[in-house]
């Protein structure tokens, strides 16, 4: 792993990006269609089904996110952040409209998805009404911290990758990369346009209700899991990807405090967000990034074609 790097702005010094890390668009296409199964892992059913939720939010949330950054970009003076907001856009675009696509599915299969999805778009409209600006990049960089959290743990998952069904998997794995890639944009935008002690107080106070907020969707989410599931007209999974049969209840106290155990995993790293000096290249987990870039480089030179067309969209894209 490289060292990391450091800016320097007079007193402190700032973590930048790892030299290894770009922020550029990869063009792809995982041709979801309602063949694939809706209970698509085999491991515990916690896991589609919370992964099943977010990719109802991520549209909505990442059109919130987008738009949040876009509002500054004009005042951003540092032609490299400018490049990066310009990535940012782009891949958060590319998610958008992946999980998009995917949603589609995921509706047909489970017409309850609907709840979720008014229930996500309610809390970020009335945010957009009742709050300036930069408070809403402050729920950007509150929501991007979790998104970068959880992708740590799902690149870091030795099992993700074998229990998931192959397109999510790739699904998945992507965004968790490329979410990584961008993980400090939005906090890098907020810094300049809004930093110093008010700034600070105000980025605490939003991650404290944010977390308040996630906290509790992700409580009613689980319930509404609990409580509902597709009607047994949605398509079978295969077997190699059919859902074992914990009883649901155990399988979330599970996910989110024993195996993996998301909560404390998360816990630490989360805290640290309150330091005033905190950035999230701190937590420089670039490798993650090079260790999924050498899996299709590997899989490229043994002839094996990943499920989406990653080498020319890579190359499209100029990484
Ligand atoms: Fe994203
Ligand atoms: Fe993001």
């Amino acid at each position: 792993m490289q060292p990391p790097r450091f800016i320097d702005k007079g007193k402190n010094m700032i973590p930048s990006k790892p030299d290894c890390i770009s922020i550029k668009v990869r063009k792809v296409d995982f041709g979801f269609s309602t063949e694939l199964p809706y209970r698509w892992y085999s491991g515990n059913p916690a896991i589609f089904n919370f992964c099943n939720a977010i990719s109802i939010m991520f549209p909505i949330g990442e059109q919130f996110f987008i738009d949040s950054v876009r509002h500054y970009k004009d005042q951003i003076t540092d032609p490299v952040l400018r490049e990066e907001v310009a990535g940012f856009i782009a891949q958060e675009a590319m998610h958008s409209k992946q999980h998009d696509l995917c949603n589609q599915v995921l509706k047909v299969q489970n017409k309850q998805m609907f709840v979720i999805e008014k229930v996500a778009k309610l809390f970020l409209d009335t945010s957009r009404h009742i709050y300036p600006a930069r408070t809403l990049l402050a729920i950007s960089c509150a929501l991007e911290h979790f998104t970068a959290l959880f992708a740590d743990q799902l690149l870091n998952s030795q099992a993700f990758r074998k229990l998931a069904h192959p397109v999510y998997a790739e699904l998945w794995l992507w965004h968790a990369v490329e979410e990584t890639e961008h993980k400090a944009v939005c906090f890098d935008v907020y810094q300049q346009v809004a930093g110093g002690v008010f700034g600070y107080i105000e980025r605490c106070l939003v991650m404290l209700l944010v977390s308040i907020c996630m906290l509790v969707a992700i409580i009613l989410s689980v319930l509404l899991m609990l409580v509902v599931q597709p009607k047994k007209s949605a398509p079978k999974p295969p077997k190699q990807h059919s859902a074992n049969k914990k009883p649901f209840a155990t399988g979330w106290f599970r996910y989110l405090f024993i195996k993996p155990g998301i909560i404390p995993y998360i816990m630490v790293p989360y805290c640290k967000y309150y330091s005033p000096s905190f950035h999230p290249w701190q937590h420089d987990n670039s490798a993650l990034v090079q260790r999924w870039k050498a899996h299709y480089e590997n899989l490229r030179a043994t002839g094996v074609q990943p499920v989406f067309p990653l080498a020319s969209a890579t190359t499209a894209a100029g990484d």
